[in-house]
C-alpha cells in the first residue's frame, strides 16, 4: 500500500501484526499506577471505542497489558509502517492545501529525529504529546486527507471529534489540549485523566504541531545567554572565557550548548540520560562528552585559560557539577537549569545519588520515596548554587519551574521578603523587558516544499526585510534588531535544521508582518514554494504563566489567563489555518494557559490579507496587556502601534503617585 493509501485508510480494517517493543528507541518512562480496577476498565472501554467489536477480545488483553506495563495505552500495534517525517506538501493526499500543511506539521512533530519518545507520540518535555495513542493519529490523518476548505476538524486533547461544516475563512483545525475544570488541574489529575484516555498534556507546541526541533529554542536561548552575558559584563567585554553551567540535553534543553557556542562561552551541560547525551553529541549540538568530574574540572580550567568557545556534556547529575565546582573553587559566571521540573515526579527530574535506572524504577514502583529523593536533591542543588552566587555567579530560572519546585521542596530559595524567589526568571530579567514588552517573540516558518534552497531564500528575504527596518528603528529596539539580523545571517552556517526545513527568527509585530508579506510575494512569483507560519506559544501574547512568560507583569494579573484565551479566539477569526489552546506546558499542568496558531501562505491575496490582520492582533494583544500592567517598553510599543494603525485604540494606564496611597 502506498503512503497516500495508508493515510487515507485511517484505522486499518484488518488488525496489523503486533509490534515488538524496540529497545533502541528513547521511550517514555513508565507512568505511575494511578487507576483503580474499575477505572482501568473505563480506560479499556475508552480505548476500545476506536475499534470494531470483533477485535475487542484481542485488543482488550493487549491494552490492559500496556496499561499495566507502561501506565498508558499507546496502542503500539497501530504505529504505521512508513517512515515518519515531514514530506513535501505535494506528497500528502487530500482536498485542502491547508489540511495537507497540517499533516506535514504533525508528521514533523513525530519524526524520530525530532520527537523525544516517538513511539509514545511524545515530542518533548517528557510528556508533551501530539496524540494520546496511535488510533487518534491514524484517524486524524484520515480526516485531514478527506476534508475540504468548507470544514473544520475539532481536536479534543489528541482525540479527533470529527469534521464539522464551517467556511473558507474559518480555521481548518481547532485544537484544545488538557483544558480542565480548574479544580481538576493538579499533577495527579493529569496522571489519572491521561491514563483514562480523556486528556493529554500538549506542552506548548507538541500538541499544536508547531514544534520544529531544538532550533526553535536555540534562538531564544542564544538571546538569553547573550543578554545574561551583557548583564554580567563589567567593561563591555563579551562572554569569552566565561563559564555557563546548566543541565538537560533533551528536547529544548539540548539547545543550550549550541546557544552557548553561538554566544561565545564555555558551556557545561549535565545530562543523566546517556541516550540523550548520545543523540545531541551525534547531532553536533554539543562538542564533547565527559563522564568524570575531575576530568571535567581539568577540561574547564584549560578552556578558561585558552578562552575557548566549547560546549561540554557532563554525563551525570547536575547537582554533582554544582557541588564539585563549589568544592574545587571553579568560578561560574552564568548558571541555570533545564531539567523538566514542570514534571518533577514522572521523569522530569532525576535526583542525585540514584543511577538513571534506579530512578526510573523508583518513580514507577515507589513514587512516595521518589518524591522525597527529588526534593532532597533540589535542596542540595540550591545549597550548592547559593555558594556560587555568593561568589558572584548570575543564576536565573529557565522557565522550567526550578525555583517553584525548589521552594515547594523547602530549599533555601526564597528572598528576604518571603514572597519572591532569590533569583529572577529569565523572563523577569531578560526576555520580558527586552523582548516581549516590545513585541519581539519566536516567529517561525516551515518551507512546505521541504527544499533547503527554499529555506535559504526565505532566510535571505527575512534578513533583507530586517536590514531595511533597522535603518529607521527607534533606539529602544536597535539592539534587538541587530541581534536578530546577526542570528539570521548565521543561521545557515549554524546548521540548525532537524526535521522540516524550518527557521525561527525573533521579530516584533511589524517585522513579522513584513517578513510574512515578503514570503507571500515570493510564493506568488514562484520564487519559493508554500510556507507555513507559526510561533512558539512562549511569546508576547500567547501565554499566561505567572512563573514564566507573564512573570514580569506586576499589576497582580499574572495569575489570570484572559490574554491567552483572547489570543486564540482572535487569531481564529482573523485567518489562522489552525489554532490551539493548552493547559500546561513549560512550567506544568495547571500552571499555565498557552495558545498559538499555524498559517499557510500560498501566495494568494487572501493570504496577504489574513497574515496582516492576524499577525497584528497576535502580537499587539499581548503588548496592550503588558502596557496596561504599566510596563514601560510595552507602553512605548503600543503607542507606536497606534500611530501606525489608526484603527487601533488601546486603553492606556495612568500613573499613580504613591504618596496618595
Ligand atoms: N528554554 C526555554 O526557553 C524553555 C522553554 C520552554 C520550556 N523550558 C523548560 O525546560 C525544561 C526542559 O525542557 P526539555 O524539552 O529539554 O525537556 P526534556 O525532558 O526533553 O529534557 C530534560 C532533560 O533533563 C535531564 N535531567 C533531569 N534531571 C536531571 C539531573 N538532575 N541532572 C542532569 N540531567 C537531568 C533529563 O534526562 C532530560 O533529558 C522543561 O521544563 C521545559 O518546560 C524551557
Amino acid at each position: 500500500m502506498t503512503f497516500q493509501q495508508q493515510i487515507k485508510q485511517g484505522i486499518p480494517s484488518e488488525l496489523p501484526a503486533p509490534k515488538p517493543y524496540e529497545t533502541n528507541i528513547n521511550h517514555a518512562p513508565k507512568r505511575k499506577e494511578i487507576l483503580s480496577d474499575d477505572e482501568k476498565k473505563l480506560a479499556l472501554r475508552n480505548a476500545l471505542r476506536y475499534f470494531e467489536p470483533q477485535y475487542h477480545q484481542v485488543l482488550a488483553k493487549e491494552f490492559l497489558d500496556e496499561l499495566n506495563t507502561y501506565g498508558r495505552i499507546y496502542m503500539y500495534r497501530f504505529r504505521p509502517e512508513y517512515k515518519m517525517y515531514a514530506r513535501p506538501i505535494s506528497e500528502y493526499p487530500g482536498n485542502s492545501e491547508q489540511a495537507k500543511a497540517i499533516m506535514l506539521m504533525i508528521q514533523n512533530n513525530l519524526d524520530y529525529a525530532v520527537a523525544q519518545h516517538p513511539h509514545e507520540l511524545i515530542t518533548y518535555g517528557g510528556n508533551g504529546a501530539v496524540f494520546q495513542n496511535w488510533a487518534q493519529y491514524l484517524l486524524t490523518m484520515q480526516y485531514l486527507s478527506e476534508m475540504t476548505d468548507e470544514q473544520t476538524l475539532v481536536m479534543y486533547s489528541g482525540h479527533p471529534m470529527g469534521l464539522f461544516p464551517s467556511h473558507k475563512e474559518a480555521p481548518r483545525v481547532v485544537v484544545t489540549n488538557g483544558m480542565m475544570i480548574p479544580n481538576y488541574s493538579k499533577p495527579d489529575d493529569w496522571e489519572k485523566f491521561n491514563a483514562l484516555g480523556v486528556t493529554q498534556y500538549g506542552q506548548m507546541t507538541a500538541g499544536s504541531y508547531m514544534y520544529i526541533g531544538p532550533q526553535g529554542i536555540v534562538h531564544g536561548t542564544t538571546i538569553t545567554v547573550l543578554n545574561g552575558g551583557r548583564k554580567i559584563s563589567k567593561n563591555g567585554e563579551g562572554l569569552e572565557g566565561k563559564v555557563f553551567i546548566t543541565s538537560g540535553l533533551g528536547g529544548m534543553s539540548g539547545a543550550q550548548p549550541k546557544a552557548g557556542n553561538i554566544a561565545g562561552c564555555i558551556t557545561i551541560c549535565a545530562e543523566v540520560n546517556p541516550k540523550a547525551v548520545h543523540t545531541r553529541h551525534s547531532q553536533g549540538w554539543v562538542d564533547e562528552v565527559i563522564v568524570d568530574l575531575d576530568q571535567l574540572t581539568q577540561r574547564v580550567l584549560k578552556a578558561k585559560e585558552n578562552k575557548e568557545v566549547v560546549s561540554i556534556a557532563f554525563e551525570g547529575n547536575v547537582v554533582e557539577v554544582w557541588e564539585h565546582f563549589a568544592k574545587e573553587n571553579i568560578y561560574v559566571d552564568l548558571g541555570s537549569d533545564q531539567t523538566s521540573l514542570h514534571n518533577p515526579w514522572a521523569g522530569g527530574y532525576y535526583p542525585v545519588g540514584l543511577s538513571f535506572e534506579q530512578a526510573n524504577d523508583m518513580m514507577a514502583n515507589n513514587p512516595e520515596l521518589f518524591k522525597q529523593k527529588v526534593q532532597e536533591s533540589l535542596r542540595r542543588q540550591v545549597d550548592a548554587i547559593n555558594i556560587h552566587t555568593a561568589r558572584g555567579t548570575y543564576f536565573f530560572d529557565y522557565g522550567n519551574a526550578f525555583l517553584l519546585e525548589s521552594s515547594r521542596a523547602g530549599a533555601d530559595i526564597m528572598a528576604a521578603n518571603g514572597i519572591d524567589f532569590k533569583y529572577p526568571s529569565y523572563v523577569q530579567d531578560i526576555m520580558g523587558p527586552m523582548c516581549f514588552d516590545y513585541g519581539f517573540g519566536p516567529f517561525r516558518w516551515v518551507c512546505a516544499s521541504g527544499k533547503p534552497e527554499d529555506l535559504q531564500k526565505t532566510d535571505e528575504i527575512a534578513c533583507k526585510v530586517l536590514e531595511e527596518m533597522i535603518e529607521n528603528s527607534p533606539k529602544e529596539i536597535q539592539q534587538q534588531m541587530a541581534d536578530n539580523i546577526r542570528w539570521i545571517k548565521g543561521a545557515q552556517e549554524n546548521k540548525l535544521v532537524v526535521g522540516s526545513q524550518a527557521r525561527i527568527l525573533y521579530a516584533d509585530a511589524e517585522g513579522r508582518i513584513k517578513i510574512a508579506e515578503a514570503f507571500n510575494q515570493a510564493i506568488a512569483t514562484g520564487e519559493i514554494g508554500y510556507v507555513v507560519l507559526g510561533r512558539d506559544h512562549h511569546d508576547v501574547s500567547g501565554t499566561d504563566s505567572p512563573f514564566r512568560e507573564t512573570s514580569n507583569i506586576y499589576d497582580g494579573s499574572r495569575f489570570t489567563a484572559d490574554m491567552a484565551i483572547h489570543n486564540v479566539i482572535g487569531d481564529s477569526f482573523r485567518g489562522a489555518t489552525w489554532v490551539s489552546i493548552h493547559n500546561g506546558g513549560g512550567v506544568g499542568w495547571g500552571e499555565v494557559i498557552n495558545g498559538g496558531f499555524g498559517m499557510l501562505l500560498d501566495g494568494s491575496a487572501d493570504a496577504s490579507r489574513r497574515l496582516e490582520s492576524m499577525l497584528f492582533w497576535d502580537v499587539n494583544n499581548g503588548i496592550s496587556r503588558r502596557s496596561w500592567a504599566r510596563n514601560e517598553g510595552a507602553i512605548f510599543a503600543i503607542k507606536r502601534a497606534m500611530e501606525a494603525q489608526p484603527l487601533l485604540k488601546v486603553t492606556l494606564p495612568n500613573r499613580v503617585d504613591d504618596s496618595v496611597l
